[in-house]
């Protein structure tokens, strides 16, 4: 798979991500992570997890790299890894991998795979997920693509039922979100500041 470091691209292969996987006790995967801040954080606060940002978005991960290449002292996070890639297809070199998997205010064709309850959102947590993994989701209710109601907790969770079912997860939890409780990412940071947007939080658990 493609792995953006803070020197640029490179190829991490299977035996090379399962060793470092190896060395944790646990997996987080942050997909459409952006600038990737929120793995790095999740990194320097657990030093026994591994955290995952994965997003087709390169030039972001480039600075998400350069930050967790950094000295602890200064910011970085050895434990922190950022993949290029679309969640439409996600590496091979990531299946089976992750403990926890979050999506935090997806945008595009995430959000409309969501949104629609599409069956590619069940095949990419089965493809991902290990057999006791959780889910956390937060979507900005604010920003429906077109075609799509704004979603609310009484529209999302009949949506979501059906792929996560067949993710073998069940929801635990599908409400409206208060700003205090909005996930320590950049769009978190900026949705909640002043805007009194609305947000929606989805958890759920194998
Ligand atoms: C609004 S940003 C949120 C970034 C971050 N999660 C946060 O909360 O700060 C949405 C991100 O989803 C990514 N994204 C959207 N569709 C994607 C896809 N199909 N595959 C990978 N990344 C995707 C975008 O590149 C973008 O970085």
């Amino acid at each position: 798979m493609e792995i953006i470091t803070r020197r640029g691209p490179r190829t991490m292969d299977r035996s090379e991500f399962d060793q470092l996987r190896d060395r944790f006790s646990s997996t987080l995967i942050d997909l459409g992570t952006g600038d990737g801040a929120w793995p790095r954080r999740f990194a320097r606060e657990y030093d026994h997890c591994l955290a995952i940002g994965v997003d087709a978005d390169r030039v972001a991960l480039g600075e998400a790299a350069k930050l967790a290449g950094r000295k602890p002292a200064r910011g970085g996070a050895p434990n922190a890894l950022y993949v290029a890639a679309s969640v439409e297809a996600l590496p091979s070199e990531l299946h089976g991998s992750a403990d926890w998997v979050t999506i935090y205010f997806p945008w595009a064709a995430l959000l409309r795979m969501i949104l629609s309850g599409d069956d590619a959102l069940a095949s990419m947590l089965n493809e991902l997920c290990t057999p006791r993994a959780r889910l956390s989701l937060v979507l900005n209710a604010e920003a429906a693509p077109d075609g799509f109601a704004m979603p609310t907790p009484g529209r999302l969770h009949p949506v979501l039922q059906a792929p996560l079912s067949q993710a073998r997860m069940r929801i635990v939890r599908c409400e409206w979100l208060e700003a205090q409780g909005a996930p320590p990412t950049t769009w978190g940071g900026r949705l909640v500041k002043g805007s009194g947007r609305t947000m929606l939080s989805v958890e759920a658990t194998r």
